[in-house]
């Protein structure tokens, strides 16, 4: 199924969001203006709002509080990225030049503490100090998610626990935001709110398991970003940690962390692609969807779980 289908029911919603997230570049300075437009106009999949109001649909759905979430997890969201790229060196996002490569990392930093405060006027407006509570405590967690990721580059002593709470800290915790503002905002009952919380919980994590899948499999034409970057960064993902369980003695990861040569990035690469790892990864990744969708049934039946489910189902078949 392709997203658009999936978002059906809140397409209109979502343009509105894409335009409310455009217009933060209308402001009265004309240098940040032309690199805020930048920013906002290429806007990705849309996947976090339109979980916050898919979530908002199954309740009381109120799009003066639901509208500015919706803004909010996505311009969070892009901020993540804006500083992401540019720990990362990355060159290309969303097919074009990030940031960091148009301005250098210096406005790419302050660019992300921008949009930052922005997602934070958003989530205000929904006049809902939980809301603004779940917001604070989850970009604490991003950023504890991504210093575990910067402070563990080139560590090949690290677990499937470290692994999973990292993943769960810099992608899991955002889609749990976004599904728990959702069912918060339009009142709906705490049994539902856990059940989103559990769905956008495990959902993030099996995103960003395929996210690392796809870094091995997938091209920079498909992803509109680099890939083989993880290995290049130093990060240990699902993929390169099996390696490693399966070869403990000597492997290309191994090689690559100790020496940093670069030519194991490759060699590592091919390795996992002539093996069963993928596979394997994927079949974890539906491990994390099962969790996901496990208690959807608890909620009001209606089109906007039937998304739910498809959106789950579509996270976890990219790539395959
Ligand atoms: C990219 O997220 C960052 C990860 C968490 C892997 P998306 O794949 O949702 O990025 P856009 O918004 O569609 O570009
Ligand atoms: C997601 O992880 C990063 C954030 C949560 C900011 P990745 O580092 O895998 O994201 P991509 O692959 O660069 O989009
Ligand atoms: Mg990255
Ligand atoms: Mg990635």
């Amino acid at each position: 199924m392709e997203l658009n289908q999936i978002y059906e029911s809140i397409l209109d919603d979502l343009a509105r969001v894409k335009d409310v997230l455009r217009s933060i570049s209308q402001i009265d300075f004309p240098w940040l203006s032309e690199q805020l437009g930048y920013v906002v106009k290429e806007t990705g999949k849309g996947i976090r709002p339109a979980l916050t109001l898919l979530s908002g649909k199954l309740c009381k759905y109120d799009l003066t509080c639901l509208l500015p979430m919706a803004v909010s997890v996505e311009l969070m969201h892009t901020a993540t990225l804006v500083h992401d790229d540019a720990i990362d060196k990355a060159l290309v996002r969303r097919g074009r030049p990030t940031i960091n490569k148009m301005w250098g990392d210096d406005i790419a930093v302050l660019m992300g503490d921008y949009l930052f405060a922005k997602a934070g006027e958003f989530v205000a407006d929904t006049q809902s100090p939980r809301a603004v509570k779940l917001f604070s405590q989850t970009l604490a967690t991003i950023s504890s998610g991504e210093i575990s990721q910067f402070r563990n580059a080139f560590n090949f002593e690290q677990g499937r626990e470290d692994y999973f709470r990292r993943i769960y800290g810099k992608t899991g915790s955002l889609f749990s935001l976004s599904t728990q503002a959702g069912a918060i905002l339009s009142q709906a009952p705490e049994e539902s709110v856990a059940v989103l919380k559990e769905y956008g919980d495990n959902l993030g994590i099996a995103f960003q398991i395929v996210d690392d899948i796809l870094d091995f499999t997938s091209t920079e034409a498909a992803m509109g970003k680099p890939v083989g970057s993880d290995l290049t960064q130093g990060t240990l993902t699902l993929p390169a940690m099996l390696l490693m369980e399966r070869y403990p003695e000597d492997n290309p990861v191994k090689r690559l962390f100790e020496t940093r040569d670069k030519k194991n990035v490759g060699l590592a690469i091919e390795m996992v692609l002539n093996s069963s790892i993928i596979e394997e990864c994927y079949r974890i990744a539906s491990e994390y969807y099962d969790k996901a969708c496990r208690n959807l049934n608890l909620l009001p039946e209606n089109t906007s779980r039937q998304a739910l489910s498809d959106l789950a189902e579509y996270v976890v078949k990219q790539g395959i």
